[in-house]
């Protein structure tokens, strides 16, 4: 990693700011339309969905449980390892709970199958998930979220909780980052 700043690092902004929040307001409607009378359990799949989520849940406008996972399908790389390995389980038992999982991105679907299967396993009443990022073409149609952002190219993107080797999650909006940075 040179010593640089984020943003120096990108080569062209695929969403503002002002995009995410008005998509995330958009989601906040929709879900809390579908979740107000069912309290929920929304869950923040750690690291890459913790801006999503935070911004997501304050536009939550009904009762919520927040609850934390985090699973590991990528190495330092920019392509799956189609492992996944759980770093930290839920705290909430989710038995007879409505299960919404928050994810920054799908791309195989790896992590997101794997996922439904071991929470599906704990007889949740339901479990659906929210992702602000699809990679349409890139994963099985049977994968495809309930709620989603926005569709995107097969390109590696970074910021708003998205990293790349760990670096870049601080950045407010999302972007591509610069050719050069991968070859470093
Ligand atoms: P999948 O298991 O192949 O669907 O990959 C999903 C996980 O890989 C996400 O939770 C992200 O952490 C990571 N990922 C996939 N594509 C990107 C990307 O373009 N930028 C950053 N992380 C990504
Ligand atoms: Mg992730």
């Amino acid at each position: 990693m040179h010593i640089s700043t984020p943003k120096k690092d990108i080569d062209r902004i695929l969403f503002t700011r002002e995009q995410l929040a008005d998509k995330v307001h958009e989601l906040g409607e929709i879900l809390t339309e579908e979740y107000k009378d069912k309290l929920p359990i929304v869950v923040c799949i750690l690291k890459g969905a913790s801006f999503f989520y935070i911004d997501l849940c304050r536009e939550l406008k009904c009762h919520i449980n927040l609850d934390f996972i985090d699973v590991s399908s990528y190495g330092n790389g920019t392509s799956s390892s189609g492992v996944v390995r759980m770093i930290k389980d839920l705290e909430n038992n989710i038995e007879g709970r409505h299960v919404l999982l928050v994810e920054d991105i799908i791309d195989s679907g790896v992590t997101l199958s794997h996922l439904r299967k071991l929470l599906s396993a704990r007889n949740p009443a339901s479990i659906k998930i929210c992702c602000l990022l699809d990679k349409a073409g890139a994963h099985a149609k049977e994968l495809e979220p309930e709620y989603h952002g926005f569709e995107i190219g097969n390109e590696f993107v970074v910021g708003y909780g998205l990293d790349y080797a760990e670096y870049y999650r601080n950045l407010p909006y999302i972007g591509v980052l610069k050719p050069e940075v991968y070859a470093d």
